[in-house]
């Protein structure tokens, strides 16, 4: 059996993350990137609300990709090395093994810790599968690893980017994000999932659903503010606030001051006056005629898209050239 190999890129750099998470709070308005939503709590809260019959995005993708998986296949390409980017418990990707039949296995997730476990047990399902582990905050560049070239000889790839992440972007930054995942793919493809424009209510659900699982994931930030900068945030003084703004195609996630109050910490602090918000998140919504463009734009070819019955969700493959 192989093992898998692991590189980290990514330091988790405490002084950093400081100086992001108070320069964000400090900003006008107020905001934090939406990557700290996803500590240990954070991210089993956010599994948590991939199961929640409002949230359409995770099952949907995988109905488009179970009902198509063989003309996905077949757009994407057999044989070549699969690049799983938010890679988590590996378990999407995993259910593509058997039809794309991958030269190797690049897992790319910000936290390499759990990769390991992960990949270790992946391993042992697929014992001659090259796996590689990789821990990269790909959100402000995606450079792959040149130590990745010597088990993976200059094959074309298959960038796999799915649940629609791509929506954290701006429509700018996904441009270039896109151009970044095209000279990655190394004249290989792409297989992306992007979440649709669709009536209001649905989107407002779906971000802000009635068990009030979504409004835990984003409270937790201020659990991971307290931690990671030393704020005494009150979990009670903040309410979730998710809407949809239609001109912008995005759903914005805020933590609103029920009161007014003073958040301090360490070398600063920030007065937010009640109702007064803190942005946590921006989740933008495409058009499948908006989404092909952007994809022709990063110089993307042949793009091929396929919805559910709904058009709630798209998947799209496009070739690298
Ligand atoms: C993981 C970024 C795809 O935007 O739908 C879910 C995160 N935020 N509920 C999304 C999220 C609130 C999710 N992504």
């Amino acid at each position: 059996m192989r093992s898998p190999q692991f590189i980290q890129l990514h330091q988790d750099d405490d002084a950093a993350a400081r100086a992001e998470l108070a320069a964000g709070l400090q900003a006008q308005p107020a905001h934090v990137a939406p990557k700290f939503l996803y500590d240990a709590l954070g991210s089993r809260l956010f599994d948590a609300i991939t199961e929640l019959p409002e949230y359409y995005p995770t099952r949907t993708e995988r109905a488009i990709f179970e009902s198509h998986r063989a003309a996905i296949a077949e757009a994407v390409g057999r044989g070549r090395t699969l690049v799983d980017l938010g890679a988590g418990n590996c378990e999407k990707a995993a259910a593509w093994f058997h039809a794309l039949a991958p030269r190797a296995y690049v897992a790319v997730d910000i936290s390499v810790a759990y990769l390991r476990q992960t990949l270790a047990t992946l391993q042992q399902r697929h014992p001659r599968l090259p796996m590689w582990g990789v821990g990269l905050d790909f959100s402000a560049a995606l450079h792959l690893p040149s130590e990745l070239a010597v088990g993976d000889s200059a094959g074309e790839r298959l960038l796999f980017y799915p649940g629609s992440s791509i929506g954290n972007f701006t429509p700018a930054q996904a441009l270039g994000f896109l151009r970044e995942t095209r000279r990655e793919a190394r004249g290989g493809a792409l297989l992306i999932g992007v979440d649709l424009v669709k009536a209001r209510p649905l989107l407002e659900r779906a971000y802000d659903d009635p068990l009030q699982v979504t409004a835990a994931f984003n409270r937790n930030l201020l659990r991971r503010l307290n931690t990671l900068l030393g704020t005494d945030a009150q979990v009670e003084d903040f309410e979730h606030v998710a809407r949809y703004d239609e001109g912008l195609q995005r759903i914005e996630m805020h933590l609103q001051a029920r009161r007014a109050l003073r958040l301090r910490w360490p070398g600063g602090e920030r007065q937010l006056s009640a109702g007064e918000r803190i942005h946590t998140e921006n989740s933008y919504k495409y058009t499948t005629t908006g989404f092909g463009a952007l994809l022709a734009q990063a110089g993307y070819q042949d793009p091929r898209c396929w919805t559910d019955e709904q058009g709630w969700f798209a998947v799209f493959s496009a070739q690298a050239g």
